[in-house]
């Protein structure tokens, strides 16, 4: 039987994968950019299963893999027999017979597993609750082409601890670098999760001005994720002094960049002074989800191309 990876989560993949993946992110930007054909996927297909609602997943995934000649199926709890309880075992059955790759946006981290653990060929993390490896790969590309290697680095984490945070910290520990994060009482970081992602790769800070203090980086998302939607009235409350705006930016690195995943609330986890100002890149990061997904599909497909 052929071998296959998944992407399930950031430490799926080794610095070296990265090193790989970050020179072919680089390579088919260009491309892409000069208007050059790339057409290494023909007669590929890729099924996508959204269970939560998605912009820049759908559209990278969609768009890369037609741009380099395949073909996607779109498929939602609601239009698909997902939604009348299939097993998720019975799906990855059946789906992974008649395409080559799956991107799944779910809930439980349980549940991409399991799904990856039935299916035939690779498995891609679009998003669960627990994770979001794609937005990281293309939040770290980011960072690298405007400021070079991330290593030794600092990123201040701002907000809610959430799946995206988690993310940052399996990144750090992966390519070495520090995550400095403040999220309001109540919701830091699980002492057993952090614990199982190596401890020397983050810091907790009550005040969020401290954690920001002198980072190269500094990065927030929602303060409500999708399928928290119960806790939004308390988590506004609660989160009121967690927004980044230009108090907080001013004490970062003078050159220090902002991002964030989008979708954004102006006004909320960031200031519209932070969010369209000099120091944010948040339209390149969505750009690149783009070319991140291609060298993804591309490794994941065709392993390491070197040209
Ligand atoms: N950042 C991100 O994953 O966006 P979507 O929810 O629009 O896919
Ligand atoms: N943390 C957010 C990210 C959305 C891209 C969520 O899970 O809803």
């Amino acid at each position: 039987m052929t071998s296959f990876r998944h992407f399930l989560q950031f430490s799926d993949f080794s610095a070296d994968d990265y090193q790989h993946l970050f020179e072919r992110i680089r390579v088919i930007k260009q491309r892409f950019k000069r208007y050059e054909p790339y057409l290494p996927l023909t007669d590929r297909t890729l099924a996508m299963v959204f269970e939560k609602a998605s912009t820049r997943t759908r559209v990278s995934f969609e768009a890369g893999m037609y741009q380099m000649g395949g073909s996607v199926i779109h498929l939602t709890t609601g239009d698909s027999q997902l939604g009348r309880a299939e097993p998720i075992e019975d799906t990855a059955r059946v789906i992974s017979r008649m395409v080559d790759i799956v991107m799944i946006r779910t809930f439980e981290q349980s549940k991409i597993e399991r799904f990856a653990a039935h299916s035939r060929v690779p498995v891609i993390n679009g998003l669960t609750n627990e994770y979001h490896p794609c937005q990281i790969l293309a939040d770290i590309f980011t960072f690298i082409e405007q400021r070079g290697s991330i290593s030794g680095r600092t990123v201040a984490w701002i907000g809610d601890s959430n799946n995206v945070c988690y993310t940052w910290l399996q990144a750090a520990a992966v390519l070495g670098f520090k995550v400095h994060i403040s999220t309001p009482p109540g919701y830091e970081v699980e002492p057993a999760r952090a614990a199982a992602l190596g401890t020397t790769h983050y810091r907790e800070f009550a005040d969020p001005l401290e954690a920001c203090r002198g980072a190269d980086l500094v990065t927030t998302d929602v303060w409500t994720s999708m399928g928290y939607e119960a806790e939004n009235e308390a988590r506004l409350k609660a989160f009121a002094n967690w927004c980044v705006d230009e108090r907080l930016m001013g004490v970062a690195k003078p050159d220090a960049l902002f991002m964030h995943c989008l979708p954004a609330h102006r006004g909320e986890e960031v200031s519209a002074a932070v969010l369209d100002g000099p120091q944010s890149v948040v339209w390149d990061e969505a750009e690149n989800r783009l070319h991140v997904q291609k060298a993804l599909l591309e490794f994941l497909l065709l392993g390491r191309v070197l040209e």
